[in-house]
């Protein structure tokens, strides 16, 4: 298996970290593979908040929903994309992030659960741009097994959406 895959296959949501900082070097690393990310017609509209300050960190876990372990990790990312934009773009952006975070090591984990209006206070979002989601960066606590997924016949389908399309994969 090639790296890219590895690092697919070993991505798992972290909820525990060690308060530990990221070397910038990494951080802009995978903020850089963010940046690199396709978006519709190149239209790049969406902005990124990183946070770093410690207390800035602490209300903005506050702010989704009280998961206070997010502000253990060294950063939290926030994908805002531009007034009247979809969320799509936004979507991608943050994955080649996650992606590149773990694949340097760093836990992460897609959080969808926040206060629209307490994330936008605290890192000053204007009124008129979206939340797409976010995520913290920082050094894994724990090493989760992989969760389950559906079984591949009920995701995927052959040449119509009824036809249920299954496959062995020789790497397990
Ligand atoms: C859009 C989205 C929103 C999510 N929001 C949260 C969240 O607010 N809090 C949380 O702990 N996990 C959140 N998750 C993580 C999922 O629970 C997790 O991806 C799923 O259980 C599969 O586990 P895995 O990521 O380890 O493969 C979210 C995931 C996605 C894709």
């Amino acid at each position: 298996m090639n790296e890219t895959l590895e690092t697919i296959w070993k991505r798992r949501s972290i909820r525990k970290y060690k308060p530990e900082p990221i070397p910038e070097e990494d951080l802009h690393l995978i903020l850089e593979a963010a940046r690199r990310a396709p978006t519709g017609s190149n239209k790049q509209n969406w902005k990124m908040v990183v946070v770093t300050d410690p207390e800035m960190r602490r209300k903005t876990a506050e702010a989704c929903s009280g998961q206070m372990w997010m502000a253990d990790a060294a950063v939290i990312l926030c994908l805002v994309t531009l007034p009247g934009e979809g969320k799509t773009n936004g979507a991608i952006v943050l994955d080649h992030a996650i992606l590149a975070a773990t694949s340097l090591g760093y836990g992460t984990c897609w959080i969808g659960a926040y206060d629209d209006a307490k994330v936008k206070a605290v890192l000053e979002i204007p009124d008129d741009h979206g939340l797409v989601c976010l995520t913290p960066v920082g050094v894994p606590a724990e090493a989760p097994a992989a969760r389950p997924r559906k079984p591949r016949a009920v995701l995927f389908a052959e040449n119509g959406f009824d036809k249920a399309m299954d496959y062995e994969l020789a790497i397990g």
